[in-house]
């Protein structure tokens, strides 16, 4: 009898731009194995119903894209302790039939982490600009790698109380205009924020007073060096693009649906540049 070929989504809406099919296909072809990665559509209407129907449509799971991640981690049968501390869900799976869901996105912005400035394991001060949802998920990080101070600040001081006492105790909450004195004792600084997508924003960040050793990351990947990524080049500091964490976040799900780990590979990361570039 010939073997079922295994099937894994992204739902999203819209979900045309997603990079996810180009980075499971990638590692389906470099492994050799059978499976399928398809990109659908589900409008926010339909996504319970999805939801439901996915096993027997003949998936074995799939990711969860905008605007659906907080849907996913209400319906989901079982979830793990990083999808239950943000809120949302970004990886399916199933389990003895049942829908199970974890947050991909914390684990994938640390191995990037790891990956591109290994050195960040030293910080003892952390800034994160922004407290929407990418900013949840990069606390709960955070928080989880036992780094000691974490200081979230953001445009709208109310949001980043908010967020920080989901989070309680130890991150502390601050507005926009404390940024430079916070950045004097920042071993690691992460955005969080739209600020800089798509080139737009401010360029003005003065990072002149940050340690010489510290690390500076951003989640956003479009463009590949956002505004402050150049500002901390041309300091001199260590910089991690957010394009890391996309492909990072990626592994958990492949591993479960197909069965093998994939590699995070640096050919990887150039077919997905080349694709962020022919979309341009
Ligand atoms: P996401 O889920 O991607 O984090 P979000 O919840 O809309 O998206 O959050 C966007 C973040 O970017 C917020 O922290 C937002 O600040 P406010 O809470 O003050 O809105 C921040 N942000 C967006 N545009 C900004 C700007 N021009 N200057 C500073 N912060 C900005």
């Amino acid at each position: 009898m010939a073997e079922t070929v295994r099937r894994a989504f992204v739902c999203g809406h819209p979900v045309a731009h997603s990079r996810s099919p180009l980075i499971h296909n990638y590692w389906l072809r470099q492994l050799g194995l059978s499976g399928a990665y398809e990109r659908i559509d589900v409008p926010p209407e339909g996504f319970p119903a999805f939801l439901r129907d996915f096993p027997r449509m003949g998936f074995v799971g799939g990711n969860v894209t905008l605007p659906h991640k907080e849907a996913a981690f209400c319906l989901a049968c079982a979830t793990d302790a990083a999808a239950r501390q943000i809120g949302a869900v970004n990886t399916l799976w199933l389990e003895n039939g049942n829908i199970h869901g974890a947050n991909t996105d914390a684990p994938g912005f640390l191995a990037n982490l790891d990956d591109r400035a290994p050195q960040w394991r030293d910080a003892k001060a952390a800034t994160v600009l922004g407290a929407g949802g990418a900013a949840r998920a990069i606390l709960y990080a955070l928080k989880e790698s036992g780094i000691e101070n974490i200081r979230i600040v953001n445009r709208t001081p109310t949001r980043a109380m908010e967020l920080v006492q989901g989070f309680a105790p130890g991150p502390s909450a601050h507005p926009w205009e404390s940024l430079p004195p916070l950045l004097a004792d920042t071993d690691l600084l992460v955005n969080t924020t739209s600020l800089g997508m798509g080139g737009e924003g401010r360029s003005d960040f003065d990072l002149a007073a940050m340690p010489r050793h510290a690390v500076v990351a951003d989640i956003v990947y479009v463009p590949l060096e956002t505004p402050l990524l150049r500002v901390a080049r041309l300091h001199g500091l260590a910089t991690v693009d957010g394009l890391g964490m996309l492909l990072h976040q990626a592994v958990p799900g492949f591993t479960r649906w197909f069965g093998r780990k994939p590699e995070v590979t640096e050919e990887l990361r150039e077919l997905v540049i080349a694709d962020l570039e022919a979309g341009k």
